[in-house]
């Protein structure tokens, strides 16, 4: 194969290591120390918690993946075709296979100019860029190294934008932040351009509950992780296998709790902050938030904050949602 030359990304970083670690030590501080106790979920997402992420996507039980997979593939020239967009911009950088869906579609449709891709995580942000460059040579790839709760205001913006925020990530939001977010978002976007929304649908609790309590375990291996990112960065002495990973649906809220549950009374210490953290027997640590939509809430969710959901396609089975909004 011959090399092909193409110019190296842009890469903003608004997101330092330093001010991460700031972050994260904050997190841990607040979390570990308030009744009850929590963490929030951004911090799995290590080299090892994407990568479980990756293989969570392809269990049997975790349909969200697929599903969304299937709605792009119908409706990627029509998101194009409707958008009018020459930009992508993709909230959460991710692996970014269905992001190539939108990509191929804009491309056919003779539009794409630009391509910018945002993500937490510096080193999952370069390579993204850099192989969305080398795939879209015709595109110019700008990626930002931010967060998405202080840094939506300074997305580059040039261009006719769809915005797309996928894979029902939306739902690890509480829903004060989720108001939050969807407001400062509707801010950072102008009047005609486009926002893609991926929503979890309610469904069969049995199944919910299945698809994050994985039989091969892969779910609380990746709940896991949470402490293993705490023990390598922060100094702590989390003993993994003394914790449970404990999925809830909750009926009232329409949302997956997750905790991680202590088996038996234990003390943590976290070196890098001088804590130590006390663990009664049965408490539980919480550590994610999965929620899930209806049809009606997302609407109002989105018009609330001056979005008019423009298309809303399921897929075959009804399982999940893709929105299609243009800020008004
Ligand atoms: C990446 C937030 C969409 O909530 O389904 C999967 C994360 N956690 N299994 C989800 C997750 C446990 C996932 N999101």
């Amino acid at each position: 194969m011959t090399e092909v030359r193409v110019a190296p990304p842009l890469v903003d970083v608004l997101l330092g290591p330093a001010e991460r670690r700031a972050a994260l030590e904050r997190d841990v501080r607040e979390g570990l120390t308030a009744t009850p106790k929590r963490l929030p979920p951004k911090w799995h997402y290590d080299a090892e918690g994407s990568r479980l992420f990756g293989e969570i996507t392809r269990l049997p039980e975790y349909y969200l993946t697929r599903a969304e997979r299937e709605i792009l593939a119908a409706r990627a020239g029509d998101i194009a075709a409707v958008s009018r967009a020459d930009t992508l911009v993709e909230l959460g950088a991710g692996t970014s296979e269905k992001t190539r869906l939108l990509l191929d579609a804009l491309r056919e449709a003779g539009r794409l100019e630009r391509i910018v891709v945002l993500d937490v995580d510096e080193e999952t942000l370069r390579e993204s860029a850099e192989r969305l460059a080398r795939e879209y040579p015709g595109a110019a790839v700008h990626g930002v190294v931010g967060d998405l709760e202080q840094h939506l205001g300074e997305l580059p913006r040039e261009g006719r934008r769809l915005v797309a925020f996928l894979g029902s990530s939306i739902g690890n939001f509480e829903t004060a932040e989720r108001a939050a977010f969807l407001r400062r978002l509707r801010g950072a976007i102008d009047p005609g351009e486009s926002f893609l929304l991926g929503t979890d649908l309610v469904k069969d609790p049995a199944r919910l509950h299945a698809a994050y309590d994985d039989a091969a375990g892969v779910t609380p291996r990746f709940s896991l992780n949470l402490l293993s990112v705490l023990n390598r960065e922060l100094g702590a002495d989390f003993d993994l296998a003394r914790f449970r990973h404990v999925p809830r649906w909750d009926p009232e809220r329409e949302l997956v709790d997750i905790r991680l549950r202590s088996l038996g009374a234990q003390r943590v210490c976290i070196r890098a902050l001088g804590l130590e953290i006390d663990f009664a027997e049965g408490e539980e640590l919480h550590t994610e938030t999965s929620a899930k939509f209806r049809p009606s809430g997302v609407e109002l969710e989105l018009r609330e904050v001056g979005f008019d959901v423009r298309e809303w396609w399921t897929d075959e089975a009804g399982d999940f949602a893709l929105s299609l909004s243009e800020a008004v």
